[in-house]
């Protein structure tokens, strides 16, 4: 049996959260050694198991712009029809064809709040970006696609340093504008602390969009994640991204770290009795069994915490 915190109640807060997990995607994009195909499909076979309802596979970019993840379509086959409920990433029409080849059902766009990060990202300048994305998203939904819309450095970035809250509002609300369903907030480098989402979620729902299109990507380089997504529960947000295990990062964001890892996020939300439906106990194994794959350690807190208790 795993160990579970005590439940308390806090008033305020949403009764149940989705937890839209992004560790086989965001996580392994930034692995040094390749891991076998074979080990991203257990990866994703065992997180699906373990209850999670989102499990983001991979990506559909430039092969030689992020090699971890060059096997994306294997992976696809490999996973079979549960794949195709998997978002993937794609960031053009070149990605979406290779996407509905393999019959994927929900995609992902990643559009940049700040201009050097959109060139160093997406090889386009910032009012570039939409160009590209415009005909993806299009295409995609006449296809019936699903279409979820990222927007990156919405804090800070490491090129730029703060970004005002107006830019990140506009260039969200143009990304979500193209045909989105949902928007999530990347805090790619972690630098964002808890009165900062507060003001990033109002700057949102002032611009006329809703609590329920929004979704939180908190990284956790400064240990804020956590923090910040207490302050988002505040805000009544609820869906967030985390990653078993905390792997995760950006090759092109310098200083980008592990997301907030999955477990650290279903222990906090056990303790304060939100609805989740993920075993805790199941994916701090499956996390034991990738850190062990990949040859180091979890840095959640919880992995360690929890590796080995059952
Ligand atoms: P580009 O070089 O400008 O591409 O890259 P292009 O449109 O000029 O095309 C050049 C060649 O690449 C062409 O081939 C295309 O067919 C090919 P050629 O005709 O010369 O033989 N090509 C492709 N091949 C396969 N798949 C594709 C594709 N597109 C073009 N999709 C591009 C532009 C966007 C493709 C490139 O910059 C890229 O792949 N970038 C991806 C970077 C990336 O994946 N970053 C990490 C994900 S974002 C992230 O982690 C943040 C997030 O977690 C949120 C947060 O934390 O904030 C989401
Ligand atoms: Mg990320």
């Amino acid at each position: 049996m795993s160990e579970l915190p005590m439940t308390v109640r806090v008033d305020g807060l949403p009764d149940r959260v989705t937890i839209y997990e992004v560790g086989p995607r965001d996580g392994l994009q930034n692995e040094k050694a390749l891991v076998d195909t074979g080990v991203k499909a257990e990866f994703v076979r065992r997180l699906l198991a373990a209850g999670l309802p989102i499990v983001e596979a991979t990506s559909f970019v430039h092969p030689r712009w992020v090699p971890q993840l060059a096997d994306a379509a294997d992976l696809m086959e490999l996973l079979g029809p549960a794949g195709q409920d998997c978002p993937v990433l794609v960031p053009n029409e070149r990605g979406l064809d290779r996407a509905l080849e393999l019959g994927a059902r929900h995609i992902a766009i990643f559009g940049s709040a700040t201009e050097t990060f959109a060139q160093k990202n997406l090889n386009r300048s910032l009012d570039e970006q939409f160009a590209m994305f415009e005909p993806t998203v299009r295409r995609a939904r006449d296809a019936g696609l699903d279409v979820r819309a990222y927007v990156s450095m919405c804090f800070g970035d490491p090129w730029a340093g703060a970004v005002p809250v107006d830019q990140v509002v506009g260039v969200g609300k143009r990304l979500f504008d193209l045909g989105a369903s949902q928007l999530s907030l990347g805090d790619t480098i972690g630098v964002g602390t808890a009165g900062h989402v507060t003001a990033l979620v109002g700057g949102f729902t002032e611009a006329g969009m809703s609590i329920d299109q929004l979704a939180m990507h908190f990284h956790d380089t400064y240990g804020q994640a956590l923090a910040n997504t207490l302050s988002a529960l505040r805000a009544g947000i609820t869906t967030y991204d985390a990653s078993a295990g905390g792997l995760g990062g950006c090759p092109y964001a310098k200083s980008a770290t592990g997301n907030l890892a999955t477990e650290d996020l279903v222990w906090m939300l056990t303790g304060l009795g939100i609805e989740h439906g993920v075993d805790l106990q199941q994916v701090v194994d499956t996390s034991v069994w990738m850190a062990g794959q990949l040859g180091r350690p979890s840095p959640s807190a919880v992995v360690r915490a929890l590796a080995g208790s059952d």
